[in-house]
């Protein structure tokens, strides 16, 4: 079963989840592995790291293309490559680009993505000073399916972490990315349990 892993930037996530596939059990319990990291990003510094794992690695770079839907069928194809049967899992972890709804469509239901906040709240962009601002208690990181509807979707697994007096975006920010890496991992092998 093939996993493809979408980043943008550093990969924190997906370091996770190679990490998670690389152990034993993981393969006999799910025959499952990390079958690429593809970034759209040239300059992605999750490229190297999965390369230095032995990960195949490859650069869609959304500035090649004229518009959303060529750079989206341009990625499907990069996908295609590393999973010709289309029965992978498509897994963005820190893609900061949009997928179009044909995307999303052609991937029906094998899309994952991590967004850092407890959804529905603070779908977007800065959700850690927003949560802030806000005065929240708590913040957290939610998996979620991905459908056509940005940040939306069946949610698949939460984490929550107490907002402290004084946290900046920066250090809420962090004390979430521990968590999410904690989650993502066991989100993946929830929905392979599931045979999704
Ligand atoms: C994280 O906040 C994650 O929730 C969001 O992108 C940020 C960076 O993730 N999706 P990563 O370190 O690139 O995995």
């Amino acid at each position: 079963r093939p996993l493809v892993i979408l980043i943008s930037g550093t990969g924190s996530n997906m370091q996770a989840i190679v990490r998670a596939a690389q152990q034993r059990r993981w393969r006999e319990r799910y025959r499952a592995e990390v079958a690429a990291v593809i970034s759209n990003r040239p300059d992605a510094k999750g490229l190297a790291w999965a390369a230095e794992q032995g990960v195949p690695t490859a650069v869609v770079d959304h500035q090649a293309y004229p518009s959303r839907e060529a750079f989206d069928d341009a990625l499907a194809q990069a996908i295609a490559r590393f999973d010709p049967h289309g029965r992978g899992l498509v897994i963005l972890a820190g893609f900061m680009r949009i997928l179009t709804p044909g995307f999303v469509q052609h991937h029906e239901g094998r899309i994952v993505n991590i967004h850092p906040s407890l959804l529905p709240a603070f779908p977007g962009l800065h959700t850690h000073r927003r949560a802030i601002e806000a005065g929240c208690r708590f913040a957290g990181a939610t998996v979620h399916l991905v459908t056509a509807e940005l940040d939306h979707g069946p949610i698949l697994e939460q984490a929550v972490v107490p907002i402290l007096p004084g946290d900046t975006p920066e250090t809420l920010a962090a004390r979430v990315l521990t968590q999410e890496h904690l989650i993502y991992p066991r989100a993946i092998e929830r929905l392979l349990g599931a045979g999704v």
